[in-house]
C-alpha cells in the first residue's frame, strides 16, 4: 500500500481477500501509515505488517527478498503516481518498490490519484513501460474524486480488485494447469462474428472502425481447440483464419448480417465479437464523391442489429454479445443484456491505453442474468477460453445444448 485517501478502501480488500482464502501480507509505505494505522491491517490480515526495508530483524532474513519469493501475486493498492514512476524506473528505496523489484511474480497495480497527474505525459509514459513489462493496471475509475474534481484516478472498488485477483491466481498463469479441468466443446456448432465491417461512400472511401478482428479470431481458436465446429463470420482483417474453421468473409454490416441470420438456427451458440457498424451511408455512390464546397453532409442510416436478430429467432442459440464501451462499462453492458435480449454479454474497455481494440491483450467483465465475473488483462487467446468457459458453465446451468454428441 502507498500513501493516498484511497488507502482506506484497502482495508476492505484485505478482508475481502481474507474471505476469499487467501493468505494476506501487507507492506506499507511510510506515508501509507499516516492515512491508516499498520495496526488496522494486521488484525484483517492476520499477519504482521511490514513497513521498513531496513528492520534490523527483518534484514538478516533479508525481509524483501523473503517476501518477493513469498507471494503468488503482489497488488499495490493505491499506487500513486510515486510509486508508478518509481517501479517504471526500477528505483528501490523502501520496501514496497524493492519488495517489486525482487519479484518474479505477477504485479497487479490500482492507480489511485488526482485526474491531472494521472493525466499527466509522465505518468502516461510510466504506465505505458510498466505494461510492457506485463505490470497488470486495474482502474483507475472515471469519478469525483477526495479532491472535489472529476475524472479518471479513482481507485477501483475493493470488490472490482478481488475478482480480478481471484480470476488471476485461479489462472493457468499462477496456479498448476492440472488444477483445472480442459474445456471441452465437444459437439458444440459454434457461430462467431469477428472484425470490423466497411461501409462503403463510394468506390473508394468507406467508413469503419479500428477493431482487428484479435478477440474474435482468438475465440474461434479456442472453440476449435476444445472440440467445437466453428463457422467464423469475418469483416476485413489481416489475420491468418484457423484452418479447421468454416470461413466466411463478409465487408458491410449488411452483408454480416445475412451471413450470421442465415445460419445462427443451427448452431448452439452465437458469439458477437464483431465490430458492426452502428450506421452506414444511406446511398453510397456509384462515382468517386468530388471536392468541391468547404463543407460537405453525410446522410447515414441505422443498420440491422445482428445480435439482437438472433436473439429473437423463435429456436434462438445461445448469444452472447460484447459490449466495447468509453464509459459506464457495467451501465451500457447490462443495458444491452437486457434490451436485446442476451444470455450473456462480455462487456470490455475500448480508447484506453490497455486491452480492447488492436490490442494482443484484453480484460472482460462479464454478465449474465443474476451474475457477473470479472475476467482480468491477459493475452486474447487465454481470455478466450476463460470466456468460452464461462459459456459452458451458464449454458450447462440452462440446459441449452443443441447437438449433443
Ligand atoms: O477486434 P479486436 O481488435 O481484437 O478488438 C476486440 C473488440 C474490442 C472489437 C471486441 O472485444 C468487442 O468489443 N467487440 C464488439 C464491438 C462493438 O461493436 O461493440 P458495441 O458495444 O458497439 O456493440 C454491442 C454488440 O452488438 C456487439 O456484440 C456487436 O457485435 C453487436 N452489434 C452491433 C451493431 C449491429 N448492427 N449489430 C450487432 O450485432
Amino acid at each position: 500500500m502507498c500513501g493516498g485517501i484511497a488507502a482506506y478502501k484497502a482495508a476492505e480488500l484485505v478482508r475481502l481477500l481474507r474471505k476469499q482464502n487467501a493468505e494476506v501480507q501487507v507492506v506499507m509505505t511510510e506515508s501509507a501509515t499516516q492515512f491508516v494505522s499498520a495496526l488496522t491491517f494486521q488484525a484483517l490480515s492476520g499477519n504482521p505488517v511490514q513497513t521498513q526495508l531496513l528492520d534490523e530483524y527483518e534484514e538478516q532474513a533479508m525481509g524483501h527478498i523473503h517476501l518477493a519469493r513469498w507471494a503468488d501475486l503482489i497488488m499495490i493498492a493505491p499506487a500513486t503516481a510515486n510509486i508508478i514512476a518509481k517501479l517504471s524506473y526500477g528505483l528501490a528505496d523502501d520496501l514496497v518498490s524493492t519488495l517489486s523489484l525482487a519479484a518474479t511474480c505477477p504485479i497487479y497495480i490500482a492507480p489511485a490519484m488526482n485526474q491531472a497527474m494521472w493525466r499527466n505525459p509522465a505518468t502516461q509514459e510510466n504506465i505505458a513501460r510498466l505494461q510492457q513489462r506485463a505490470v497488470t493496471l486495474i482502474g483507475p475509475e472515471q469519478g469525483e474524486q477526495a479532491c472535489g474534481e472529476m475524472g479518471f484516478g479513482r481507485m477501483s472498488e475493493p470488490a472490482t480488485i478481488c475478482q480480478h485477483l481471484m480470476t488471476a491466481l485461479s489462472s493457468e498463469k499462477i496456479s498448476p494447469p492440472e488444477s483445472k479441468p480442459p474445456l471441452s466443446l465437444l459437439g458444440l456448432k459454434i457461430l462467431i462474428s469477428a472484425g470490423p465491417t466497411r461501409e462503403p461512400l463510394d468506390p473508394v472511401r468507406y467508413i469503419t472502425n479500428r477493431s482487428s478482428g484479435k478477440m474474435g479470431y482468438a475465440l474461434a481458436e479456442g472453440a476449435l481447440q476444445a472440440g467445437a465446429k466453428v463457422t467464423l463470420v469475418t469483416g476485413p482483417v489481416v489475420l491468418q483464419a484457423p484452418a479447421t474453421a468454416q470461413l466466411i468473409q463478409v465487408e458491410t454490416a449488411e452483408q454480416m448480417y445475412l451471413a450470421v441470420t442465415a445460419r445462427a438456427q443451427d448452431y448452439d451458440i452465437y458469439i458477437g465479437a464483431a465490430a458492426v457498424a452502428d450506421y452506414s451511408p444511406a446511398q453510397a455512390k456509384a462515382q468517386k464523391i468530388k471536392k468541391q464546397e468547404q463543407e460537405t453532409t453525410l446522410v447515414l442510416q441505422k443498420t440491422k442489429d445482428i445480435l439482437a436478430a438472433v436473439a429473437s429467432l423463435p429456436d434462438r442459440p445461445f448469444v452472447v454479445g460484447f459490449a466495447a464501451e468509453t464509459d459506464d462499462l457495467e451501465g451500457y453492458a447490462k443495458r444491452k443484456l437486457q434490451g436485446k435480449k442476451l444470455d450473456m454479454i462480455a462487456a470490455n474497455w475500448v480508447g484506453k491505453a490497455q486491452g480492447g481494440f488492436e490490442k494482443d491483450e484484453n480484460s472482460l467483465h462479464v454478465f449474465w442474468h443474476g451474475g457477473d465475473r470479472v475476467l482480468a488483462m491477459t493475452d486474447k487467446k487465454q481470455l478466450a477460453r476463460q470466456l468460452l468457459g464461462l459459456i459452458i458453465e451458464r449454458m450447462n446451468e440452462k440446459n441449452t445444448v443443441k447437438n449433443p454428441g
